[in-house]
């Protein structure tokens, strides 16, 4: 049987960083409210003439060094992205051409939060399917350009970043032992719409809009969400919680992950956190927090990382990886 094993990643930031600080002179907020509320202290913003697939080419890059991978070898690059550079072409395609690759075919994903994992499910489908050897998958967010930053309940919560990772179709023998992606879970319910969502968009105002929450529903769909797809991820690997090594959770509240890692009874240092220093940075949030932790030596080889996340939609999911 075939499996999808992850042979490289990679992460970008933004240079310029803006701190709690700075945003309470911008609303009426403080430094200690949002760090108690959500863990966050910080968030990168992009630079004004860098775009989502600016970000995406400098994780791109840097997850096909980590995996010595060119252009050449790639069959297709998924993209998942809320704030595409242009409505279209996909932004996935822009990558493609900065990248120089000439052959394949890439496309885009709008599963906000969520998106990586959608991503990540897309491009394992298409390996294990046989319709492709390498996979790019990348997440990248420009959030700051869809934030009202009048809105104190909304602009303190995000940040831009891109991660990125390079999937190859490898030989498994079908049980949770090998290496690779061993299962995803997606999940969405469109009637919870107005919980989150984007005031705006070609068809309906003709502009970007900006993104609107009502977070203490969110939170609580949040938490009973979140823990079915983990439950469902482990049945399906007739795995329990003990076997977990790592969890890598989209950033959008520490108290959301906190309350996850207690249910699971992981230990914190099993937890790999980002949400101070990157805030929420949507589909972006699993592969930054993800590459983080391999990079610094964290994840190793056969460790079992669980990956969950929630977004607009609303949309959520989980996955299981060996790595
Ligand atoms: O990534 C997509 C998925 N998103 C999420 O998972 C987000 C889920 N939701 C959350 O993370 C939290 O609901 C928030 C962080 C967004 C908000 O935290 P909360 O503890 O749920 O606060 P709240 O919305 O219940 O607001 C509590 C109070 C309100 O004042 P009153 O009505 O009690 O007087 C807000 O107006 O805090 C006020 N408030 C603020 N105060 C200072 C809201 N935002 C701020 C702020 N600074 N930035």
């Amino acid at each position: 049987m075939h499996r999808s094993r992850i042979i490289g990643c990679g992460a970008y930031l933004p240079e310029r960083i803006m701190t709690n600080h700075e945003l309470a002179r911008m609303v009426e907020t403080s430094h200690e409210w949002i760090v108690s509320r959500t863990g966050i202290c910080q968030r990168h913003i992009a630079a004004e003439d860098e775009c989502t697939s600016d970000l995406a080419l400098k994780a791109a890059q840097a997850a096909m060094d980590d995996a010595g991978i060119t252009a050449d070898d790639i069959d297709l690059i998924v993209l998942a992205t809320t704030t595409p550079d242009q409505t279209f072409p996909a932004t996935a395609t822009q990558v493609q051409a900065k990248l120089n690759m000439t052959r394949g075919a890439a496309f885009d994903v709008q599963a906000v939060c969520a998106g990586f994992l959608y991503a990540l499910a897309i491009a394992d489908n298409f390996l294990t399917a046989g319709q492709a050897e390498t996979v790019l998958v990348i997440g990248s967010e420009t959030y700051s350009r869809i934030l009202d930053w009048q809105d104190r309940r909304t602009c303190i919560l995000f940040g831009d970043g891109a991660g990125a990772v390079m999937l190859r179709r490898a030989d498994g023998n079908g049980n949770s032992n090998d290496r690779g992606v061993l299962s995803t879970h997606l999940h969405s319910d469109g009637r919870l719409h107005d919980l989150l969502y984007v005031d705006g968009g070609p068809s309906s105002t003709q502009t970007a809009g900006h993104v609107r929450m009502a977070g203490r529903e969110v939170f609580r769909h949040a938490v009973i969400k979140l823990t079915e797809a983990v439950e469902e991820a482990l049945e399906a690997n007739d795995l329990t919680a003990k076997d977990i090594d790592w969890l890598v959770p989209h950033q959008a509240n520490k108290r959301i992950i906190d309350g996850m890692a207690r249910k699971l009874g992981l230990a914190p240092e099993q937890v790999v956190l980002t949400i101070d220093r990157h805030a929420n940075t949507s589909a972006a949030s699993i592969p930054l927090a993800l590459c983080e932790a391999v990079r610094d030596g964290r994840i190793k080889p056969g460790h079992l990382i669980l990956m969950e996340a929630i977004g607009g939609g609303l949309s959520w999911g989980s996955s299981l990886v060996r790595w």
